[in-house]
């Protein structure tokens, strides 16, 4: 019986670790955060992304100052779809990323709630702006392409998955509302940093032998 107890608090420990969410990744800015310069006096971990009111953009409720940056988008070997346009930037669910990524705006610049204290030095700078390679910059022409239909892109491309097979054997997410756009959130999943290192960093598909890009991709 014991034993049985040893082994059902084990699993429940596994079950646990394995879904760890944001507290204490990388992405919890507050106190109890993963990063050097975490906050020194703000413990709330979702307030560096969300409120409850008065939220800019309304959805996800967001509560971090958006980018002002004029984007550059990847341009491509042979792509199929048309990417955006530096005029018209990336969709707003990837911008949301980009309000901390693209390294012009302090990762405590907040809309609600007075801009926490941040320590600086490793992860951020002096003024609070993600450092090193964590910091994609505004040009993303040398990031793998997002905020286009993928849909457009696999239209008769025989080396990508059509779409309804990667829903379904996989945990990628579309977007937009005919929930065909990849963003960021496709590859990424911002609330989970991933118990294994083949989840990380918040990856939603494991690395590992290129799981990842072989959902998509059939090479
Ligand atoms: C570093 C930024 C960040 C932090 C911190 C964060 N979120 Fe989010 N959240 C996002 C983004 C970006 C989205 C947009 C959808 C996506 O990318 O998955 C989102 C979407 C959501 C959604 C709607 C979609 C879904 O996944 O259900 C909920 C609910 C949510 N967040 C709750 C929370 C809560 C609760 C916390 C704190 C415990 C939190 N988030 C912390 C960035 C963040
Ligand atoms: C959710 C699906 C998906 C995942 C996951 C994914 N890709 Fe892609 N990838 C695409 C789509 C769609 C395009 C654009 C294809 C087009 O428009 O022709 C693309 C474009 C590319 C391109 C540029 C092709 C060109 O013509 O310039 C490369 C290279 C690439 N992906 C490599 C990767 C690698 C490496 C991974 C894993 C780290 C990966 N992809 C993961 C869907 C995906
Ligand atoms: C409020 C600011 C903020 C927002 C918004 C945000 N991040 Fe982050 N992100 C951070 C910080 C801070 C780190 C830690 C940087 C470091 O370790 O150097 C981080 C780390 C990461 C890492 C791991 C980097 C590494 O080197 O381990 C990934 C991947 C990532 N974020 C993706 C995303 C994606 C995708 C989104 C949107 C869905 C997003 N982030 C939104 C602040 C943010
Ligand atoms: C096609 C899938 C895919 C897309 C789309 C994608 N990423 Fe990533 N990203 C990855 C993978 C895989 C890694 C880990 C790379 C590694 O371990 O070598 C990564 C790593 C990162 C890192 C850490 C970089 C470093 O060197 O420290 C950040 C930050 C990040 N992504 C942010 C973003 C943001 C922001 C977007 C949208 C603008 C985005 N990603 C779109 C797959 C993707």
């Amino acid at each position: 019986m014991k034993r049985l107890i040893i082994v059902l608090l084990g699993l429940i420990l596994i079950a646990a670790s394995a879904n760890a969410g944001v507290v204490g990744s990388k992405h919890d800015l507050s106190t109890s955060g993963a990063i050097a310069d975490k906050s020194t006096d703000q413990d709330r971990v979702c307030v560096f992304c969300h409120t409850p009111h008065n939220a800019n953009p309304a959805v996800p409720l967001w509560n971090h100052e958006m980018s002002g940056a004029t984007f550059t988008p990847y341009t491509g070997l042979d792509l199929d779809h048309t990417p955006w346009t530096s005029a018209a930037g990336p969709n707003e669910l990837s911008k949301l990323c980009l309000s901390c990524h693209d390294g012009t705006v302090a990762v405590n610049s907040l809309i609600n709630n007075a801009n926490p204290t941040m320590g600086s030095g490793n992860e951020l700078d002096a003024s609070g702006k993600l450092v090193s390679s964590a910091n994609l910059g505004s040009d993303l022409s040398n990031d793998h392409p997002i905020s286009f239909d993928y849909t457009v892109a696999d239209a008769g491309d025989v080396e990508l998955v059509d779409i309804a097979t990667v829903k379904s054997s996989s945990n990628l997410h579309f977007y937009g509302s005919g929930e065909t756009d990849m963003e960021c959130s496709t590859c990424h999943d911002v609330h989970e940093f991933g118990a294994t290192a083949d989840m990380q960093p918040f990856l939603s598909e494991s690395k590992s032998g290129s799981n990842l890009c072989l959902k998509c991709h059939v090479k």
